[in-house]
C-alpha cells in the first residue's frame, strides 16, 4: 500500500513538447525536455499517488518505472488522454504547441528538381485547443464535490526582463487559465529549457502570496508544486 500525503489520489502530469505533423516525416516543436513534467511524476509517486504521465518525451527508466508512462505526440493526441482521465490532479507541465499545420500532408513532401521552379510549400497553421483551459471548464461544468475537489496546475513560461514582468503576466495567465496554481518559469537564452536547474514562481488563485523556489534543481522545483497541491487538498 502506497503512504503519503497523496496515498488513494490519481495524478495526471503532461511532459515535453508536442510535435504537430507537416508530413509523415516532418513536424512543427518546440524545445522543451520533459524534464520538468518528470520531475514532478516522480515527486507525486514520491508521495503516494497514483500518477500517469502523458509524454511526448521518453522519461527516465527511473520515472518510468513507477507511473503509467502514455506517449503522445500531437497537442489534440494529448487533450484526450487529459479529458478522459479527469485525475484528481492535473499539473499541465508539457509545452503544447499553440498551433499546427492545417493538415498534414499523408506523403513526405518534396522539392521539385530541374524544372525551373524553385518555389517552397507555405504551411497554413491552424490554433491548437487550449488543454489546461478545457480541463478546468471540464471540472467547472460538473456539480459534484468530487469534480470541485479537483485541484490542476499550469505552468508558464515566460520571457521578462524583470521578476515583476514575469509575475505580472502570471498573475494574469492564472485568473484567464481559471486553474488553481500557476507556476511560472523565466525561459530564454537558455534559461530552464533542458536544463537540470531552474527558478520558479509558484502562484495560487486563493492567494496574492507568491513562493519563489530556485535557483534550484528541478527535482525541488517539483516537490514544492507538489506539496503546494497536496496542501489544497488537505485544506479544502
Ligand atoms: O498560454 P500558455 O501557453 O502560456 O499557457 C501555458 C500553460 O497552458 C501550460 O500549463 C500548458 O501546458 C498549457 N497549455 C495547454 N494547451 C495549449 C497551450 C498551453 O494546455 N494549447
Amino acid at each position: 500500500r502506497e503512504q503519503g500525503p497523496l496515498a488513494g489520489r490519481t495524478v495526471l502530469v503532461t511532459a515535453g513538447g508536442t510535435r504537430e505533423a507537416i508530413d509523415p516525416v516532418r513536424y512543427l516543436g518546440n524545445r522543451s525536455s520533459g524534464k520538468m513534467g518528470f520531475a514532478i511524476a516522480a515527486a507525486a509517486a514520491d508521495l503516494g499517488a497514483k500518477v500517469t504521465l502523458v509524454t511526448t518525451a521518453t522519461p527516465p527508466a527511473d520515472v518510468a518505472s513507477r507511473v503509467d508512462v502514455v506517449m503522445v505526440e500531437s497537442a489534440r493526441a494529448m487533450r484526450e488522454k487529459v479529458l478522459e482521465a479527469e485525475p484528481d490532479l492535473l499539473v499541465m507541465a508539457a509545452a503544447v504547441a499553440d498551433f499546427r499545420p492545417s493538415e498534414a500532408a499523408t506523403s513526405k513532401i518534396k522539392k521539385t528538381h530541374g524544372t525551373g521552379d524553385d518555389s517552397a510549400p507555405v504551411i497554413t497553421l491552424v490554433r491548437n485547443p487550449d488543454i489546461l483551459a478545457e480541463a478546468v471548464a471540464q471540472r467547472d461544468a460538473k456539480a459534484d464535490s468530487e469534480a470541485r475537489r479537483r485541484v490542476i496546475v499550469g505552468f508558464a513560461a515566460e520571457t521578462g526582463d524583470a521578476d515583476g514582468d514575469v509575475l505580472f503576466h502570471a498573475r494574469a495567465k492564472l485568473a484567464r487559465k481559471g486553474c488553481d496554481v500557476l507556476v511560472a518559469n523565466e525561459v530564454g537564452d537558455g534559461v530552464t529549457f533542458g536544463q537540470d536547474e531552474s527558478t520558479a514562481h509558484l502562484l495560487r488563485a486563493d492567494s496574492d502570496e507568491v513562493v519563489t523556489v530556485g535557483p534550484a534543481p528541478k527535482s525541488h522545483i517539483a516537490a514544492a508544486v507538489v506539496d503546494l497541491a497536496a496542501s489544497i487538498f488537505t485544506t479544502q
